[in-house]
């Protein structure tokens, strides 16, 4: 074996870009990559995790550390220190960690404490918005690892913006000379790979639906914010919307007793493959997700992001993306006057974003 990564997933959208790089290695164990799989179980409701690993056919995790809930810093220490153990224990050659969670962010720490190598994948992105836990968790884990795969042109320039360059080819990387590579986007290579084996179907009547989610923490535990969203999604009758319920989210609308017309369908948090079958045949999409924002680009329907900022700035910018924040005014027009872009950018790579990573690290 040339090396051995271990890698920490833990939420959601993790397994989403966990599921290609890992049966990339698995596919190819001619590379030489070993990956040792650590679940922390900051999602942990089977909708809301074992699902993916069973549709997607992602190994077993090798560890699942069950530390899911809680405030942001005591899931996050005691990620921190299960990590550490784990670490210490099994001493791979370099962590990896995906996007910006507190999943991340625990990975990211433990390994840097202990001089392991941290590979970021989905590095570089910025909302501008330091108030999102997201925002903390990506700036620290880019600036503490030593590999960085960016998904845009867009996230390299941000980099470049803090002092953080590629030390070229002829420099081995380190945490202070970084590796910073342009690998596409692996939640794109997820869809693409994934659309090709899905089979699920929708009823009928939800085609042609808004598909809506909301779980962000700028929108859910500011009830302002959250009352407006769902006033505005009331006022628009003449709509159907489908509406996967985060957990997060399914708790503060009971608690705050915020309900929806009929014209809204709330239904629990559905697997990956019935999301893409939702994606492909809906409207359009209403979400304040990194991660849906992308898919509706990918099936090719406009999306409107209740959020201020977007790191996906590539999509505003080409009309695929409207943002609206929680302006009720402003969700109501952007739905009314729902438009479709006529060009199609190639904008998060080829879909080859696995196979970039393993020749880089290998390289
Ligand atoms: C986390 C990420 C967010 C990402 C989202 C993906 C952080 C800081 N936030 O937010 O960036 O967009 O995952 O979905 O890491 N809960 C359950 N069952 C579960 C999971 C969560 O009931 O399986 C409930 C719990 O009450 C929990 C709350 O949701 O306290 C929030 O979960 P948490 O993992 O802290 O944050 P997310 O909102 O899921
Ligand atoms: N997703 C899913 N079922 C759902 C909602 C989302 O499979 O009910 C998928 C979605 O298709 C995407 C990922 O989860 O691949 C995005 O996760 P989420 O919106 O929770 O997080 P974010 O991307 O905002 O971090």
């Amino acid at each position: 074996m040339k090396m051995n990564i271990l890698t920490v997933i833990g939420a959601r959208p993790q397994f989403v870009k966990a599921a290609v790089l890992s049966r990339y290695l698995r596919d190819n164990p001619n590379r030489g990559i070993k990956e040792i799989l650590v679940h922390t179980g900051q999602h942990y409701d089977a909708n809301m995790s074992d699902v993916f690993f069973k549709e997607m056919d992602i190994p077993q995790p090798d560890v699942n550390l069950h530390l899911g809930s809680g405030s942001h810093g005591k899931m996050t220490g005691a990620m921190l220190s299960g990590i550490e153990d784990l670490l210490i224990e099994k001493k791979p050659d370099a962590l990896l960690v995906y996007g910006d969670t507190n999943s991340t962010l625990a990975g990211t720490l433990a390994a840097s404490k202990l001089l392991i190598p941290v590979i970021h994948v989905e590095a570089g992105l910025r909302s501008f918005m330091m108030s999102m836990p997201e925002e903390q968790n990506r700036r620290v884990t880019d600036h503490l690892s030593t590999f960085l795969f960016c998904p845009t042109d867009t996230a390299v320039k941000n980099l470049r913006a803090e002092g953080i360059v590629d030390c070229g080819k002829d420099v081995r990387p380190s945490a202070d000379q970084k590796c910073v590579c342009m690998a596409g986007d692996i939640m794109y290579e997820a869809s693409l790979y994934y659309r090709a084996h899905n089979t699920v179907i929708i009823p009928d009547s939800d085609r042609g639906c808004i598909l809506l989610t909301i779980h962000r923490q700028e929108n859910t535990d500011d009830i302002q914010r959250l009352s407006s969203i769902v006033n505005a999604i009331n006022e628009l009758t003449e709509e159907r919307f489908v509406f996967p319920v985060h957990p997060r989210t399914r708790k503060i609308l009971f608690k705050n007793g915020l309900s929806f017309g009929s014209h809204v369908k709330l239904i629990d948090p559905i697997g990956y493959f019935e999301m893409l079958t939702y994606e492909q045949n809906c409207k359009c999409i209403l979400t304040d997700s990194g991660g849906v924002q992308k898919e509706a680009f990918f099936f090719e329907k406009p999306c409107i992001t209740m959020r201020d900022t977007t790191e996906w700035v590539e999509l505003v910018e080409n009309g695929w993306n409207t943002l609206t924040g929680a302006d009720p005014k402003k969700i109501i027009h952007a739905v009314r006057n729902i438009c479709k872009p006529v060009n199609v950018p190639l904008l998060y790579g080829a879909g080859d974003c696995a196979e970039l990573i393993v020749n880089r690290l290998l390289k």
